[in-house]
């Protein structure tokens, strides 16, 4: 989840998304950096943040991140401080929060025939939600549109954005070893440059 990583602006400026899905904003740093690249680039993109706002698993067990969820009554605040981030960094105008779980997400902009140019996949991180989410979000992508995510170092997540490129026909491309990327033909002839880490895997991490 850093939000600065270069994938970012490769993708956003090799792909010049209308509009991008977000699977997982937390308190909207990833959304607000590609909004801020979209901005730099003078795209009008639209991002739509798919998330509950509840957070995943790892922030209800890990150390102290429950801390970070500032409940109130219970109830985790992260949406309070995701508004609160994208208002400051002016871009209400461009990030939408959709509250709800990704498996309802990709049914709604199914039944409404919803579409984006770029997917991020950086929601739960188990083997069956990746896969569960590529399968009900691959069909989202307009033409040409790119699919990507977070967490490759983590070996559910590895292994699922492995299992998923060889089952939908894609080169799978890695950045520094945690962004991973479905290649489209237009990518793999605007690869992103190798000084930046990148990598088309066969194999998932650990090597
Ligand atoms: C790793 S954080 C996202 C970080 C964010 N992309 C960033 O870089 O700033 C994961 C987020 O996914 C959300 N999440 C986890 N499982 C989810 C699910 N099944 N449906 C919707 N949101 C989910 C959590 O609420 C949390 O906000």
């Amino acid at each position: 989840m850093l939000a600065d990583e270069p994938v970012f602006e490769w993708l956003i400026k090799t792909v010049r998304p209308e509009t991008i899905v977000e699977l997982g904003s937390w308190q909207g740093h990833s959304a607000n950096h590609m909004a801020d690249i979209c901005k730099a680039e003078g795209l009008d993109s639209r991002i739509v943040c798919v998330d509950t706002f509840l957070g995943g698993p790892e922030h209800w067990v890990l150390g102290d991140t429950i801390e970070t969820m500032r409940r109130r009554n219970g109830m985790p605040t992260i949406l309070e401080a995701f508004l609160g981030n994208t208002v400051a960094r002016g871009n209400e105008g461009r990030i939408f929060p959709f509250t709800v779980d990704t498996a309802t997400g990709w049914q709604v902009m199914r039944d409404l025939g919803f579409k984006a140019d770029l997917i991020y996949v950086d929601a739960g991180h188990a083997y069956h939600q990746v896969v569960d989410e590529v399968h009900g979000y691959l069909p989202r992508l307009n033409e040409g549109g790119v699919m990507f995510g977070d967490d490759y170092y983590f070996e559910p997540v590895a292994r699922a954005a492995q299992d998923m490129a060889k089952h939908y026909g894609f080169s799978l491309g890695v950045l520094q070893r945690r962004k991973w990327v479905f290649m489209t033909d237009r990518l793999m002839q605007n690869p992103a440059p190798e000084e930046l880490g990148f990598e088309i895997r066969t194999e998932p991490y650990p090597d």
